[in-house]
């Protein structure tokens, strides 16, 4: 009998059609997020999962599904969604799809930077009021890159394709994280390793890579906001609760920090209200990976790894323990 293979979300034709020849693929009929009981029902039987970074893949949906459950492959590179002890005590295999979205995602975060340090979004809203304006010395002022320090939190795949983005614009970089980046690496960038503390202190833009685990939960609250340069921005292109956003609202309203560029937000796809209304804020709704190449690519990843296990071979990009 060919493996049935459950698809959470409409996912690119290449991917899909991977799947397709290696079992009997279900997909929702129209697209939508399924709710937990659709889910629950959806993978009952499923011999893999290709879900996205919306579903919840707990203890509860593998007991859902059976125990011939074999894979839950994520269309992402995080996995904060996943409770992976849960699967791994079960023999499931969990896969994420990391490196095929480092571009895209350094991309959007760099757009970020530079809308919110040079003002974009404010001169675009401007001209889309109609408000009256013309060229003068001192209009809409931004903050320039050169010579600034980036601190990035988290040099992995992604902060490191920023921190490069950083270099050519003349940035000099700083970074933290759970541990020290190799040696070739550091020479490249001629980055630094500072303590989160200090790295606050002393960065002009701090850019967040860290993955949202509990130990990084509200790591950017109201002291480390206090913390950080009044001239300084923060840029979040990786999970909204890494920021305490109700503290960072405060901090942006009274001047505690110059501004922010965010991709996402503690309560997607909500967005705190305060943040709406401040103009020292650039923000996009979750579009790290949002390009055609990026998205395919992450699908047809996610394939070959459910394929792989299904074929009890070891996949491309499995997540560890
Ligand atoms: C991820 O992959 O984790 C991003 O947030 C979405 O592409």
């Amino acid at each position: 009998m060919k493996p049935r293979i459950v698809v959470t979300r409409k996912i690119p034709e290449p991917a899909l059609e991977l799947l397709r020849e290696a079992g009997q693929v279900w997909l929702p009929e129209p697209d939508h997020l399924l709710s937990t009981e659709e889910l629950h029902a959806a993978v009952a039987g499923a011999d893999a999962v290709v879900s996205t970074l919306q579903d919840r893949v707990d203890g509860a949906f593998a007991d859902a599904a059976g125990p011939q459950l074999k894979v839950v492959s994520t269309i992402a590179v995080g996995y904060d969604n996943i409770d992976v002890p849960a699967l791994h005590a079960r023999d499931v295999v969990v896969t994420n799809t990391p490196g095929v979205l480092t571009d895209a995602t350094a991309d959007l975060a760099f757009g970020l930077l530079l809308s919110v340090t040079r003002r974009l979004g404010e001169g675009e809203r401007l001209l889309r009021d109609r408000k009256p304006w013309q060229f003068h010395l001192g209009f809409l002022l931004g903050t320039g890159l050169q010579g600034k320090t980036l601190g990035i939190v988290g040099l992995g795949q992604i902060g490191t394709a920023v921190a490069r983005r950083a270099r050519a614009f003349g940035m000099d970089i700083v970074y933290t994280g759970r541990r020290r980046a190799a040696e070739d690496v550091e020479r490249e960038l001629s980055a630094r390793y500072l303590p989160l503390e200090e790295l606050l202190r002393s960065s002009d833009v701090v850019s967040l890579h860290c993955p949202l685990t509990p130990q990084t939960r509200h790591l950017i609250d109201a002291d480390a906001l206090a913390s950080m340069k009044p001239t300084a921005f923060l840029i979040n292109t990786t999970r909204g609760p890494v920021v305490d956003e109700e503290a960072l609202a405060e901090a942006l309203a009274r001047g505690v920090i110059a501004g922010a560029g965010l991709d996402v937000f503690e309560k997607e796809p909500e967005v705190h209200p305060a943040l709406l209304e401040l103009e020292n804020v650039a923000l996009t709704p979750h579009l790290g990976s949002a390009t055609t190449e990026t998205r395919t690519a992450m699908a047809v990843l996610a394939a070959r790894n459910a394929v792989a296990v299904l074929r009890g071979e070891e996949p491309p990009t499995p997540v560890r323990s």
